[in-house]
């Protein structure tokens, strides 16, 4: 007999905290349990393959539609969530924002609540945070982050089931983050609070997490440090990550490109880290400037299966979003 829940709508709600529709804002807005749930439902995703097992599906799914909303380029991002859906039993819509009436003008509010009435759960990758706060403000079906300016959560996801493969557990490890303290940078403080494993930043000053982000990983209790020196934050970690110095949306490249000149992930600096550790990169990826050629293709890393596990982890998430 199924145990699984009736994908439905549930009541509109006045905060992304409150009860409602479960919405994957971001990683700190679920509990620690959860955010393990949706890991190892990722792994358990991977080893069931294309053909998803009834007990993993949410009931309903069938007749479910994911409505996908682009305000920036993606190719992981897209392809994953849009095959995800369809592995699991349901349907999708992709959408450029500006095919929509919100690229001209009409309030994501407005927008919000109108695809809660044909849709079944909205992905959205925003140019703002804020956007994707506001619809999900607004929507009584989930809304899924697919990166903001702000946070990358499915990315990371993705990435740690990708750790946990390689190395084993993630709580209690410690990973390094070299280069531009941004959006997938902040989804790693998220996890690393939620899961209870290491993070070592460092990055130019300039370049920083933000100070909210850096507030609520301490205040949480967090073993999070940020420093400048790529040397001391590989020290001991199992796993390397790093991102491109430009992300989408940032026109400051030849600043970006002079600050984070030494911050490049090179053969020299994996040997300085933990024996056997990995190497990690959400893509795309620019060779010769954040990672050297040498280290992406190397033995280290584990950037084809991390991107690969974009799709078992979306489905881990969509499993949980609409109600498995
Ligand atoms: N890593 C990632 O999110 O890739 P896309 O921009 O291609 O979606
Ligand atoms: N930090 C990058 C991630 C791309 C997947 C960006 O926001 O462009």
């Amino acid at each position: 007999m199924s145990q699984r829940r009736p994908l439905k709508s549930r009541p509109a709600k006045s905060s992304v905290t409150d009860a409602g529709p479960r919405h994957l804002i971001d990683l700190h807005l679920l509990d620690a349990a959860t955010v393990r749930r949706i890991v190892d439902d990722a792994h358990e995703m991977k080893r069931a393959g294309k053909r998803v097992p009834a007990a993993m599906r949410p009931a309903g799914i069938e007749d479910a539609v994911l409505v996908m909303i682009f305000e920036k380029p993606s190719t992981r991002t897209r392809v994953s969530f849009d095959i995800a859906m369809r592995q699991l039993g349901g349907q999708t819509i992709a959408l450029n924002h500006t095919d929509l009436q919100l690229g001209r003008g009409e309030t994501v509010s407005d927008t919000a609540r109108v695809l809660s009435r044909y849709a079944d759960a909205v992905m959205i990758r925003a140019n703002k945070h804020s956007t994707l706060l506001e619809l999900a403000e607004n929507a009584t079906i989930p809304i899924i982050n697919g990166l903001t300016d702000e946070s990358h959560p499915c990315q990371v996801l993705a990435d740690v089931q990708t750790f946990e493969e390689s190395v084993g557990p993630i709580a209690g490890q410690t990973v390094a983050w070299i280069g531009d303290g941004n959006n997938v940078a902040v989804s790693w403080m998220h996890a690393a609070v939620r899961l209870g494993f290491s993070l070592r930043i460092a990055c130019p000053p300039s370049l920083k997490p933000e100070a909210k982000f850096i507030e609520w990983a301490h205040s949480e209790g967090g073993d999070i440090t940020i420093g400048s020196d790529p040397v001391q934050a590989v020290a001991g970690a199992q796993c390397v990550v790093t991102d491109t110095w430009v992300s989408m949306g940032q026109t400051d490249a030849a600043r970006r490109k002079k600050l984070l000149g030494a911050y490049a992930v090179d053969g020299r600096l994996m040997s300085k880290a933990a024996k056997g550790a990995i190497f990690l990169h959400c893509l795309p990826a620019y060779r010769g400037h954040e990672v050297t050629a040498e280290v992406l293709e190397g033995p280290q890393s584990r950037v084809w299966d991390e991107a690969e596990n974009r799709l078992h982890a979306q489905k881990a998430v969509l499993a949980w979003c609409l109600g498995a």
